[in-house]
């Protein structure tokens, strides 16, 4: 198991490209079992998880070749339609594959994703939805099991949670319908720009979809789809996390292969922090000349400010003048990281889905433990900004989303040194 150890006191400057987008390219990877022509996925992302979901779509019989960043996919239909517990416990993107399965298949186990480290994470809204269109789900041995035995049927629903639409269900729902039965209509989709370009995909096998980056989708079912090529974009999250290291270390970092305005709540609450931002159609650049100023920020669905970011804006919130207040509204219980920042001399209080963050003049560094994929994120831009060394333990939690961090945040003057993580120390008691 890896760690980075990060000197403090660095700023962040430079240009750096963001890599293809994670939470794009997984269900776009999980599209390919809609087809049994191969599927050409350009600028994919070196990361954990992708190759996770390669592994999970080989076991259910898809060829997985990588050449660069171009992974082709090429999917055998009378493969096994089994993803198992091992796999799919690590990685909850690993559900997207339910809803192809059904459509493509008529049949489908697959593990129940179980929880997370920040919160309970049900997945009654993709049960309910492939459920309309007559998958008829049961949960089975911790299998969600399904045995439409034949082609889905169309349907008029609505998703929604407590939380808003959720993204990763109204993918799997939109993928059962693209090969079902007649027209669906789903109301109340998400519309994250993950979702749009999963759509675009399906739309470029074949199917017909109207409705492409609102909160209506509807779905002219067709009888099958072929292959196609596509390009993952960038990742807004992954850029977001760069951007604000800029703000936060007085720095100035122009993020390029992106579209800035998925990035718009993000740059509206640098501003008012006191950074400056620039963009033009495929780039933006932050630059802060002084120490940011306190503001209050509330994750919502796109475009809200992403739960994705949640973490990384308050490491810049604790070295912001003033008081700032975090409400959750996507994951209420995603605070696993203030635990960790506090360590590194934050103030941090936590009350119900909110934080309220009394910025410090300094943190200091200490050895913290990464949670989770964007808590570890927050961690490393905390670790930048501290005086003295971090230490940030269990770092195998960032590799599943961001590729390379630390050569590529080292490239923009952060001080960052990947090791292997020595084993725990064996305390003796001294009596
Ligand atoms: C996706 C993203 C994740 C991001 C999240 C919210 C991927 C691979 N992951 O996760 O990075 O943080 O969107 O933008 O794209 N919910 C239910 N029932 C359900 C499904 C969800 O109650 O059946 C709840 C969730 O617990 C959460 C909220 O709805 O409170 C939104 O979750 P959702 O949009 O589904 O997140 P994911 O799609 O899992």
């Amino acid at each position: 198991m890896d760690q980075f150890e990060v000197t403090g006191g660095a700023r962040l400057a430079g240009r750096v490209a963001a890599a293809g987008s994670k939470n794009a390219v997984l269900p776009i990877m999980a599209a390919a079992l809609l087809t049994d022509e191969p599927l050409v996925i350009h600028n994919v992302p070196a990361l954990r998880d992708v190759a996770t979901l390669a592994l999970i779509l080989e076991q259910l019989g898809v060829t997985a070749t990588r050449e660069g960043s171009t992974l082709t996919l090429h999917a055998d239909p009378t493969g096994p339609s089994r993803a198992s517990y091992d796999l799919v416990s690590t990685m909850r993107a690993s559900i997207c594959v339910l809803g192809p399965l059904i459509a493509r298949r008529g049949k489908a186990a697959v593990s129940m994703p179980g929880g997370c480290v920040f919160g309970v994470r049900p997945v009654d809204q993709h049960v309910k939805g492939l459920n309309a269109l007559g998958a008829g789900i049961t949960v089975d041995e911790g299998y969600l099991v399904a045995r439409s035995g034949g082609r889905l049927h169309g349907a008029d629903l609505y998703l929604g949670t407590h939380f808003g639409p959720s993204v990763l269900a109204t993918g799997n729902v939109l993928m059962g319908a693209v090969l079902a039965e007649g027209t669906t209509r789903i109301e109340n989709t998400a519309m994250e720009p993950e979702v749009t370009a999963l759509a675009r995909c399906l739309v470029s096998m074949g199917a017909k979809i109207e409705g492409i980056g609102s909160h209506r989708l509807i779905v002219e079912g067709v009888e099958r789809l072929h292959g196609a090529e596509v390009t993952i974009e960038g990742d807004r999250i992954e850029a977001g996390t760069f951007l604000v290291g800029a703000a936060m270390t007085g720095g100035e970092v122009t993020v390029t292969g992106i579209d800035p305005y998925q990035l718009t709540a993000v740059a509206e609450t640098l501003r008012l922090m006191g950074a400056q931002i620039d963009h033009g159609e495929t780039w933006m650049t932050v630059a802060a000349a002084d120490r940011l100023r306190a503001t209050d920020v509330t994750t919502l669905p796109f475009p809200g400010f992403p739960t994705d970011l949640q973490a990384q804006i308050m490491a810049a919130m604790c070295v912001a003048e003033g008081i700032s207040v975090v409400s959750e509204r996507i994951f209420p219980d995603r605070f696993m990281h203030i635990a960790e920042l506090l360590r590194l001399g934050a103030r941090i209080r936590k009350e119900g889905t909110q934080a309220i963050v009394e910025g410090a003049p300094r943190l200091s560094g200490a050895t913290v433990m990464a949670s989770d994929l964007r808590a570890s994120a927050a961690l490393v831009l905390a670790g930048i900004v501290a005086e003295g060394t971090t230490t940030v333990r269990r770092v195998y939690h960032i590799d599943r989303g961001y590729e390379r961090i630390d050569a590529r945040m080292a490239e923009l003057g952060a001080r960052i040194e990947r090791m292997e993580q020595p084993p725990l120390e064996k305390h003796r008691p001294e009596w």
